[in-house]
C-alpha cells in the first residue's frame, strides 16, 4: 500500500496539506437561539471565523466547510468573511463520519493529508494545527489525533491505546466502565493520510449506540490494516473546548479576553483592571496606551501610542490617535485625532472626525461631524452634519439643528469662528471664518466672515417690578436692602475689559 510509504510527496514538500474539512453541520439546540451556534461571537468574531482562520494557517489546497443546520445563515456569513472557501451540504446529520464524507464528496481523489476540525472550537489556533501536522509527519503516522488529558472526560470519546498506538476511540455512550475511566480524550481534530481516510470512510457502519457514522471508527479500521495511529497531545485544554450553551460561551469569551489582554500587556499596554477590560480580537494597540477600568474596545478599533482610554468607555470601530484622552465615552465609526480630548460623557456617532488637539467635551453628541484641529465643542452640544473648522469654538449648549423633519442638512462653522452659548444653528447655514454668533441666537441666515450675528430679542428690565407686584415679599425685602451696585467680581472684570478695549483703540 502506498499509504504505508512515509516518503514525502510534493504536497508535503511545500508544507501544505491537501484539505482541511471544517465540520459545521450540527445543530446548536442548547444555545436556544434563532442564530446558528457558529455565528455567536467570541471576542467580537464568530466562532466559525476562528475555525476558518486556523484552517487557513495551514494553506490547504482545499478548505471545505460542511454545513447543515441553519445553513442559509452560515453560508451568508462565510460569503462575507471567507468568500473563497468551499462549502458542502450535509442534509441530515448522520454523524461525524458522514459529515466528512459529504465534505470530501466534491474534491475528487486526494493525495497527501486531510485535516478534520470543528467550527465550534474557537480557541484552537492555526499553530496547534500546524504542530499536529508536524507530529503526524515526523512520526510517519497515517492518522494523528489531537488529544488532551482532562480532569473530567465525561461526554468525550476516549483514546484507547496500546503504547503509543491508538487502537480505537470509544464514545461515552459505547464505553465500558474501564474505558470510561480513561482521561485522555479525543478533541475531534485529526490529520489523516487521504487514502487511509478514504478507505475508512468507505467502511463505516452505524453499528453503535447512536446509530451514526462515527468518524472515530476510521481509527479502528486503520488499525485493522496495521497502520500507524498516534496522538498529538496538548495541555492547553481550552483549545479543545467546544461551546454548546451560553454558559460555555461566556466562559470562552472570558478566557479569550484574558489571553488578548495579556498579549497587549506584554506588548506594552497598561491595563488597570483586566477583569473589566474587554478587547476584541481585531483591535490593535500601540505601546504605552493606558486602559482604565470598564473599557471595551470592539471591532476594528485602533489606539495610538500613549493614548488614555476610560474609565467606562466603549469604542466600536474607532481610530484613536497617539496621545488622545478618551474618558467615559461611547463611540462608533469615529476618528479621534492625535492629542485630542474626548469626554467625560461624550457620544461619538458614525462619521465623527476629530482633528489633532481638538476637543469634544462633556455631554456632547456628534454625528457626521468633521471637527478640525484645535476646534472645541466643550459642553452640552449636539453637532450633527457639521463642518467645524480649525480653532472654532462652539459655546455650551449649542445645537446644530440638522433635521427639519424631512431632510438632513449641513452646517459650517469657519476657522476661528465663535458661537455663543445656547445658540441654535438651523441648517443649512454657513458661519464664515472669524464670525461671531451672540449667545442665545437662533441662526437661520448665513453669517459673513468677521460679522457678529445677534438673533434674539433685546433685554428689557421692568423697573421695580417686584416692589409694584409683590410689596413686602422676601424678594422685595432683598431688593430694598440691596446697595444697588453690581457684584465686585463683575465690576472688576468690566473695568479690565474696558481698559483693554481702550488700549486697543
Ligand atoms: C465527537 C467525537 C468524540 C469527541 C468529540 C469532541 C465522534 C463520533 N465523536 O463527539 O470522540 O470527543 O466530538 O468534541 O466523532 N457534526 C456535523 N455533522 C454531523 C455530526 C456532527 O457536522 O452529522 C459536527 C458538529 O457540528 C460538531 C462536530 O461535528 O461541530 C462534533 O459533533 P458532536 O455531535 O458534537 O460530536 P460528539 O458527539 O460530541
Ligand atoms: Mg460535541
Amino acid at each position: 500500500m502506498t499509504t504505508h510509504d512515509p516518503a514525502p510527496d510534493t504536497t508535503e514538500a511545500d508544507g501544505s496539506v491537501a484539505a482541511v474539512v471544517v465540520l459545521a453541520a450540527g445543530g446548536g439546540t442548547r444555545m436556544k437561539s434563532r442564530t446558528s451556534k457558529l455565528l455567536h461571537e467570541v471576542s467580537g468574531k464568530t466562532m466559525l471565523s476562528y475555525a476558518v482562520t486556523a484552517a487557513q494557517h495551514l494553506a490547504p489546497q482545499h478548505l471545505v466547510v460542511v454545513v447543515g443546520h441553519e445553513r442559509e445563515q452560515v453560508l451568508a456569513h462565510l460569503d462575507e468573511i471567507a468568500p473563497h472557501v468551499q462549502t458542502a451540504v450535509q442534509e441530515e446529520q448522520n454523524g461525524t463520519g458522514h459529515a466528512v464524507q459529504c465534505g470530501l464528496a466534491d474534491l475528487g481523489e486526494l493525495t497527501g493529508e486531510v485535516v478534520v476540525t470543528y467550527g465550534d472550537v474557537p480557541m484552537l489556533t492555526g499553530e496547534t494545527l500546524a504542530e499536529l501536522v508536524g507530529t503526524h509527519r515526523a512520526l510517519s503516522h497515517q492518522v494523528t489525533v489531537l488529544t488532551a488529558r482532562v480532569p473530567d472526560p465525561t461526554g468525550y470519546g476516549r483514546i484507547i491505546r496500546e503504547g503509543d498506538q491508538v487502537v480505537r476511540i470509544v464514545e461515552q455512550k459505547d464505553a465500558s466502565d474501564e474505558e470510561a475511566a480513561v482521561d485522555e480524550i479525543n478533541s475531534g481534530i485529526y490529520v489523516f493520510d487521504a487514502a487511509t481516510l478514504r478507505h475508512g470512510l468507505d467502511n463505516l457502519t452505524t453499528d453503535n449506540a447512536q446509530g451514526e457514522l462515527y468518524l472515530t471508527d476510521v481509527i479502528r479500521i486503520a488499525n485493522e490494516r496495521g497502520e500507524r495511529v498516534g496522538v498529538h497531545q496538548i495541555t492547553d485544554l481550552w483549545q479543545t473546548e467546544g461551546v454548546n450553551d451560553r454558559v460555555q460561551l461566556a466562559a470562552m469569551n472570558r478566557e479569550m479576553n484574558r489571553r488578548i489582554v495579556e498579549k497587549w500587556q506584554r506588548a506594552g499596554v497598561t491595563v488597570l483592571d483586566p477583569n473589566t477590560t474587554w478587547i476584541h480580537d481585531d483591535v490593535t494597540l500601540e505601546r504605552d496606551v493606558v486602559l482604565k477600568p470598564n473599557t471595551s474596545l470592539e471591532g476594528a478599533t485602533s489606539v495610538g501610542e500613549g493614548a488614555l482610554i476610560g474609565p467606562d468607555t466603549t469604542l466600536v470601530d474607532v481610530e484613536v490617535g497617539a496621545g488622545a484622552h478618551v474618558v467615559r465615552t461611547h463611540g462608533s465609526l469615529a476618528v479621534i485625532g492625535e492629542n485630542a480630548e474626548v469626554g467625560p460623557f461624550a457620544y461619538l456617532r458614525p462619521g465623527t472626525e476629530l482633528g489633532a488637539k481638538a476637543k469634544i467635551g462633556t455631554f456632547v453628541e456628534t454625528k457626521n461631524a468633521k471637527i478640525s484641529g484645535g476646534a472645541k465643542v466643550p459642553h452640552l452640544t449636539y453637532a450633527g452634519d457639521a463642518y467645524i473648522d480649525e480653532g472654532a469654538n462652539i459655546g455650551a449648549g449649542t445645537i446644530f439643528a440638522n433635521y427639519d423633519g424631512v431632510n438632513k442638512s449641513p452646517t459650517h462653522v469657519g476657522r476661528n469662528a465663535f458661537v455663543g452659548s445656547n445658540s441654535v444653528l438651523v441648517a443649512p447655514v454657513d458661519i464664515a471664518d472669524g464670525a461671531f454668533v451672540a449667545a442665545g441666537s437662533a441662526i437661520t441666515e448665513d453669517v459673513p466672515a468677521g460679522d457678529l450675528a445677534v438673533a434674539r430679542g433685546r433685554q428689557h428690565n421692568s423697573s421695580n417690578w417686584i416692589g409694584r407686584t409683590r410689596p413686602g415679599s422676601k424678594w422685595d425685602e432683598a431688593a430694598q436692602a440691596s446697595s444697588g451696585e453690581v457684584h465686585e467680581a463683575i465690576q472688576n472684570k468690566r473695568n479690565e475689559l474696558n481698559q483693554s478695549m481702550e488700549g486697543r483703540a
